[in-house]
């Protein structure tokens, strides 16, 4: 895949692009429950016009919606999810940050299912899975950015030990941009370069959704960043935000905020107190670096949402019970460090559509994925520190699959309490360390890039263990 400098290309992709039309009460995508341990999933992937931000708009959805249903599950359910490509490009699925095995029919990122063909996931989550919000996706290396920015996602919720609330609501974030003919824009080669980001910002595929609540009330929101290269760093200006975890991890209590930072592919559990007032849900901007270039690594402030809050105090806010902390993986000895390197190494000249540049390879030290090589070898059973470094000039999001990761450490500021991430930011020019749990779910699986464009160029590898 060509990867040139981008100060030789234009900046923009051909083609008019429409504003959105804002407004309208949050919907939230319908819920699919487990019964009796087990939730089936007929899922349909397929081109659809339907309502986007207000306009009918050709895009991909599951089940013809965007954002796909949600499924909802305990541990110890198993998902039994028959996915159909009606797309016209290959493609497959990845239950995001569930802690469940890689191989045969579980979450296994090497599956490719051609159009017009399915497959049989069958995904048993453990008895003592934590709890918490996660997502499916589609990853088929080489489609996964434009399958994902066309509309394909959905979130799947763990339930079991939440705090009470008045309201529960599931904000998938999420950013696309369309043509005047209501058809995904097409990406220019510095967007795919920078990884690209919509021009419309949606929650729950609307466009600045308007919320109401009432004073007192406690609802839990958990946001989905899913977008496909997009920070967000969420602030909910004259409301109390407290966290209650990110990813699959817990804060011990809920800790109070401004604001949060979710990376592409992480999640957070919010709880919002609700106070008199008109406020938005906003993220601020979030320079993410950019090859020297202005503003091209910019996520920049937008609206999310509007919230209204008022009527009588309800006062039905409940007190938060205990719960049990998080597993320390250093109670455990590490077996094996190793580092990892984020790499962009410049190759040869190559023609672009604005003239001369210069061929970039986006990898793992040095090397581009490939699905036959095995990266890193993991022993059974180990517990890994791996530190990952970013010698390049912009974040990389870096997301291991399967086996959870603690953070111990980030840009040499140790991590105290017990925090467990999927997808850890890891700055330009900074490193991260964490702990790898890999006694569980033998077989071989990825770590790559969440800037989704990133991993299909390359940043992406694998490791097994077992
Ligand atoms: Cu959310 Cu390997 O991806
Ligand atoms: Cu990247």
């Amino acid at each position: 895949l060509p990867w040139t400098n981008p100060s030789t290309w234009s900046s923009t992709s051909e083609g008019a692009r429409v504003e959105a039309v804002p407004g309208g009460e949050l919907l939230e995508p319908e819920v699919l429950r487990s019964q009796d341990g087990v939730l089936r999933v007929d899922l349909v992937a397929e081109a659809r016009v339907t309502e986007v931000a207000g306009r009918r708009a050709q895009v991909l959805t599951y089940n013809g919606t965007l954002p796909g249903q949600t499924w909802q599950v305990r541990p110890g359910d198993r998902l039994e999810v028959r996915l159909r490509n009606e797309l016209d490009t290959a493609t497959n699925m990845h239950t995001h940050g569930l802690v469940v095995s890689p191989q045969g029919n579980g979450d296994n990122p090497f599956i490719s299912i051609a159009p017009g063909e399915s497959f049989d996931y069958r995904i048993d989550l453990p008895e003592d899975h934590p709890t918490g919000v996660f997502w499916y996706h589609p990853h088929r290396h080489g489609t996964v950015a434009d399958q994902l920015f066309g509309g394909l996602y959905g979130a799947i919720i763990v339930t079991g030990d939440e705090v009470p609330v008045s309201r529960d609501r599931s904000l998938i974030v999420s950013d696309i941009s369309l043509t005047t003919d209501g058809t995904i824009a097409p990406v220019s080669a510095q967007e795919v370069m920078m990884g690209r980001e919509g021009d419309l910002v949606l929650v729950n595929g609307q466009h600045k959704p308007r919320l109401a609540a009432r004073p007192g009330e406690r609802e839990r929101w958990r946001v989905i960043n899913a977008c496909t290269s997009r920070y967000l760093r969420l602030a909910q200006p004259g409301q109390d935000l407290e966290l209650l975890g990110v990813d699959g991890g817990h804060e011990p209590a809920p800790r109070a905020v401004d604001e949060v930072l979710l990376a592409p592919g992480n999640r957070a559990d919010l709880l919002v107190t609700m106070r008199n007032g008109t406020s938005e849900l906003r993220t601020l901007g979030y320079d993410r670096g950019g090859m020297g270039m202005m503003g091209a690594g910019m996520s920049g402030p937008v609206t999310l949402a509007t919230l209204a809050v008022t009527g009588q105090d309800t006062g039905t806010t409940r007190p938060v019970p205990e719960r049990t902390a998080d597993p320390d993986l250093r109670e455990r000895p590490v077996d094996r460090r190793r580092e990892i390197a984020f790499t962009m190494t410049m190759g040869g000249a190559m023609m672009g559509p604005g003239g001369m540049g210069e061929m970039m390879d986006l990898g793992f030290d040095g090397r581009a994925f490939a699905a036959d090589r095995v990266d890193q070898q993991v022993a059974a059973g180990a517990v890994e520190e791996w530190t990952i470094t970013n010698p390049t000039p912009m974040d990389h999001p870096f997301h291991l699959h399967v086996w959870p990761m603690q953070l111990i450490e980030t840009d040499r500021e140790p991590v105290l309490e017990p925090t467990w991430r999927d997808v850890v930011n890891v700055p330009t020019q900074g490193q991260v360390r964490v702990l790898v749990d890999f006694s569980r779910h033998p077989g071989r699986s990825v770590y790559h890039c969440h800037i989704l464009d990133h991993e299909d160029a390359g940043m992406m590898a694998t490791v097994e263990t077992g």
